[in-house]
């Protein structure tokens, strides 16, 4: 998602609090005048939280100099888009030219979410309503509409800056679709402030999609819809596209007005190097192999970090190798050895593990995409993850011991079964780790091991070792990095453990004891809080926003309610449909609606906060009258329900009260 590489020169860089203090200054100045005038303000933003590096070019819509008039709206729909160039060059020739000899890999390439990861935007690939539909939050109204086969958006900022854009490419198709915005006077995109969520089948503003300070809506200083400009080139381009150049030049050096990409999407030749040649020989000379790389002929190092290209958090290595990117796009080709290349490094998460040659890089700890011991927070980084486990760095576990780029003939899944995860047949369970680990292969031993019966969630290794502490896209997403449970994991990190994320309604010292009792683990020191209230009640309370939202996942997450019962977790929830962030009152909000008795509760995300706090009260009160209907209602003291099924609200107070409100980045 949209985690921003480092991008620009070193000088360049800000942290986040200097951010944060650009954003106030240049909100300052309030509008003087009807109408609008649009005026750039410069490469001042720093877009992105890691103290990142991305220039964004802001527009502002205030402080009008004296004279300027509205100026009209051009039609739009007659010029040509404002849009990336698709078109292979150099070596790339683009899937089209697979398809012939490869139907079956083109095929299952063309029903993946790699091909649909960005797209022109059309008939097809738009999957959000243009009906038009109207939103508004905060001071910007938006109206969505179609003129013809075009997809328009018309925002009109504080009631009277009106602008209408021409939409003309997607990123996204699964989870969420984003949609970039061109004006005729300007080559670059414009994300359009709402984004789509494809299941749900809802708008939500951008920000609402991420736990991101920037995010933080309860700044009313601040319009969170300024505009971004050049995001799409600068950061996205990256890792959703096939051969990425965000400033090309043409044959005689001159530069280009638009990024160019291979291919929109993630394509055949990002993950098999570009093919020319291999075209070329297979026309001339016959069947051959020559010429791409096929990642599985690769050793698991050099398969992995195919993919590794990616699904990581990677450096540029100096400002000289950033201005050649932005021309030539990345130098890494498939097959070659991604830890020596020449423009990028991939982060280790702790610092003392990065190459020396960026000392002015931010620790990525701190603003929380990495735990403290440097384990992966945010999703999407799964080759970080991976290349720290024991099977990684001692055996030779790689992407695809699990995955498959290609659904094989003979496998009983439906395309789109096998679309979500990209699992080979079976990888689902415990075969993914059985294959190496063959004494596993007896279910005696499995029980013995994992204490839970043979066919218990409880029993499956993925459960225990690779648990969901990861999060991106407004869900909690499975580590990649195998690692076992233990207590002390979460003092020192305040990583949830695998056993406390699913028993939700036992306190940390029930697991220490169990841990020490089937593992010999030693057992730690706890507090008072530790030894007495359930472990998930105390991240969901005291926890900062980023172990909140993993909460508010895991209260509605079927495999843990089973263990965990499901009749106590809404007040828990309640409080978090008014939390700071939007992306947990999001997630708190989807648990909640799984809950029995909850599922047409209905609440404004986005709304003022009055109106939320309205909403934790209705929300408490429902579970109340809950609570009194029923034969066993819920009561514990380390669920902060006393005997008669009430909350105990000193507790629950108090906890809150001591919640970690530092800010929190999740660069997913
Ligand atoms: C470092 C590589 C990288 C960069 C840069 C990046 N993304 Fe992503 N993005 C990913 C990966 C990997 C996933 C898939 C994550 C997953 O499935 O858990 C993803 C997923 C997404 C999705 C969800 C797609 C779906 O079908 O649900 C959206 C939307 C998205 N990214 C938007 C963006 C935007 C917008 C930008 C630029 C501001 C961006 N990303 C920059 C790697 C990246
Ligand atoms: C004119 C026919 C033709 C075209 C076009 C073609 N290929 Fe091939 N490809 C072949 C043949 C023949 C083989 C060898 C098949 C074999 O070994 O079974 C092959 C093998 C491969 C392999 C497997 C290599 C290995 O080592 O196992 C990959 C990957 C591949 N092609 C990718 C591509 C890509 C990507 C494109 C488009 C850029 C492409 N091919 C275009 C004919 C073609
Ligand atoms: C995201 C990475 C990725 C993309 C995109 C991709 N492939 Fe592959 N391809 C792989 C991997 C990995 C394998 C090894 C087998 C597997 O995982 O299914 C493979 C295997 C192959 C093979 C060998 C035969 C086989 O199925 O094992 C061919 C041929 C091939 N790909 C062609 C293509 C073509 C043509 C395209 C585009 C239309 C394409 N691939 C897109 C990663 C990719
Ligand atoms: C050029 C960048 C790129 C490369 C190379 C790449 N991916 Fe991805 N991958 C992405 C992006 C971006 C997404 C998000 C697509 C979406 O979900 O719409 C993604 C999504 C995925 C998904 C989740 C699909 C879903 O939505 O459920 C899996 C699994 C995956 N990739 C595995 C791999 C593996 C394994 C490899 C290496 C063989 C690989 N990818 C290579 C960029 C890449
Ligand atoms: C030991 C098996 C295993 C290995 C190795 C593995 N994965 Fe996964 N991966 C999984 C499982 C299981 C899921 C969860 C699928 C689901 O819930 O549908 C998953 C999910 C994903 C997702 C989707 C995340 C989400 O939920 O949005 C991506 C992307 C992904 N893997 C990429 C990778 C990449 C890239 C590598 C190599 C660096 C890799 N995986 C290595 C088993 C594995
Ligand atoms: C490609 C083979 C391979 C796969 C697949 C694999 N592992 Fe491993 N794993 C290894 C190797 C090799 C080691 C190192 C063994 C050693 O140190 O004795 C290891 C080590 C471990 C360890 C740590 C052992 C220790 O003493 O610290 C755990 C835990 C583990 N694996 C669990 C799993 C789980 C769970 C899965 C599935 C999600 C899995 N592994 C998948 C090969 C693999
Ligand atoms: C209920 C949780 C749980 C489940 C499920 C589980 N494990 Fe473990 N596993 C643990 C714990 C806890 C440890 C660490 C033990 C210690 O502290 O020494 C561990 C340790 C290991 C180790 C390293 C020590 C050893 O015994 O070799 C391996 C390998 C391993 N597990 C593999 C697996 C595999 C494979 C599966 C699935 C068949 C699995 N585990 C399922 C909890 C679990
Ligand atoms: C994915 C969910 C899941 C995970 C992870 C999990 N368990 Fe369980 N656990 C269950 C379920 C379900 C049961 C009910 C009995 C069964 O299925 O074996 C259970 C039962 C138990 C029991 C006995 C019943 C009770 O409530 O007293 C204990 C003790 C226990 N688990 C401890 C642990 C410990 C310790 C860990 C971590 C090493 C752990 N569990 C990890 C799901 C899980």
């Amino acid at each position: 998602m949209s985690i921003r590489r480092e991008d620009s020169p070193p000088d360049r860089q800000r942290d986040s609090d200097s951010d944060q203090a650009d954003e106030t200054r240049l909100a300052q100045p309030k509008a003087s005048a009807a109408g609008f005038r649009r005026r750039l303000s410069g490469f001042i933003g720093v877009a992105c939280c890691l103290g990142a590096l991305i220039l964004v070019v802001r527009l502002i819509w205030n402080d009008p100099p004296a004279g300027n008039q509205p100026v009209p709206a051009p039609d739009m729909t007659a010029a040509p888009p404002n849009r990336p160039v698709e078109l292979p060059t150099g070596d790339y020739v683009g899937s089209a030219a697979c398809q012939g000899c490869h139907p079956n890999q083109h095929g299952t390439w063309s029903d993946s979410y790699h091909r649909r990861m960005t797209q022109a935007a059309t008939e097809e690939s738009v999957l959000g309503d243009f009906n038009n539909v109207r939103l508004s939050a905060q001071d910007l109204d938006v109206r969505l509409f179609k003129e013809g086969s075009q997809f328009m958006a018309e925002l009109v900022f504080s009631g009277a800056d009106k602008h209408i854009f021409r939409v003309v490419m997607t990123t996204g198709s699964h989870n969420q679709q984003v949609y970039w915005l061109a004006s005729l006077t300007d080559p670059r995109q414009m994300i359009l402030p709402y984004l789509y969520l494809v299941p749900e089948r809802r708008w939500i503003p951008r920000h609402s999609a991420f736990v991101n300070t920037m995010c933080l809506v309860d700044r009313p200083e601040l319009s969170v819809f300024k505009a971004d400009f050049d995001r799409w080139k600068t950061i996205c381009i990256k890792c959703h596209a096939t051969h990425g150049q965000p400033n090309p030049v043409d044959e005689a050096g001159r530069p280009l007005p638009l990024p160019r990409v291979a291919e929109f999407g993630i394509s055949c030749e990002a993950c098999h190097g570009p093919g020319a040649a291999h075209v070329r020989a297979n026309r001339d000379s016959g069947a051959t192999a020559n010429g791409v790389v096929n990642p599985a002929r690769l050793p698991h190092d050099r398969a992995s970090e195919v993919c590794g290209q990616c699904h990581s958090v990677s450096f540029q290595r100096t400002d000289e190798a950033h201005q050649k990117w932005l021309q030539d796009g990345y130098s890494f080709r498939p097959g070659e050895d991604l830890f020596a290349d020449p423009m990028l490094f991939i982060s280790r998460g702790r610092k003392e593990l990065m190459p020396a040659e960026r000392p002015d890089l931010p620790d990525l700890v701190e603003f929380g995409s990495y735990w403290t011991d440097g384990m992966a927070r945010a999703a999407g980084r799964e080759f970080n993850g991976m290349i720290e486990s024991p099977c990684y760095q001692k055996g030779k576990l790689s992407c695809l011991s699990c995955h498959e780029m290609h659904q094989k003939d003979g496998d009983k899944r439906s395309r789109a079964e096998w679309a979500a995860g990209q699992l080979k047949p079976g990888m689902d369970g415990n075969r993914a780790c059985v294959q190496c680990h063959d004494r596993f292969n007896n279910p005696a031993l499995v029980t013995q091991h994992t204490h839970h019966l043979a066919d218990s969630t409880g029993s499956k290794c993925y459960n225990c070792h690779m648990p969901h502490t990861s999060y991106g896209l407004l869900k909690a997403t499975r580590s990649h990095q195998v690692s076992s449970p233990t207590v002390a994991e979460s003092l020192q990190t305040g990583r949830p453990n695998a056993c406390n994320q699913c028993h939700l309604d036992k306190t940390l010292a029930w697991t220490a004891d169990t841990l020490t009792g089937w593992y010999k683990q030693p057992k730690p020191k706890l507090t008072a809080d530790e030894e007495h209230v359930a472990a998930s009640v105390l991240w969901a309370l005291r926890g900062d926003a980023g172990q909140r939202v993993l909460m508010a996942w895991s209260y509605g997450w079927q495999d843990a309610l089973k263990p965990s019962g499901n009749t106590w977790q809404a007040p828990f929830l309640a409080q978090l449909l008014d939390d700071r962030y939007d992306g947990v009152r999001f997630v708190a909000h989807r648990s909640w609606k799984r809950l029995p008795g909850f599922s047409d509760f209905d609440y404004n995300l986005v709304g003022p906060p009055p109106s939320r706090s309205a909403a934790v009260e209705r929300a408490r009160q429902t579970w109340e009258q809950l609570q009194k209907t029923r034969n066993r209602p819920a009561v514990g003291r380390q669920l902060l329900i006393d005997p008669e099924g009430r909350i105990l609200d000193a507790e629950f107070r108090r906890l809150w009260n001591l919640r970690d409100d530092r800010p929190m980045v999740i660069n997913e």
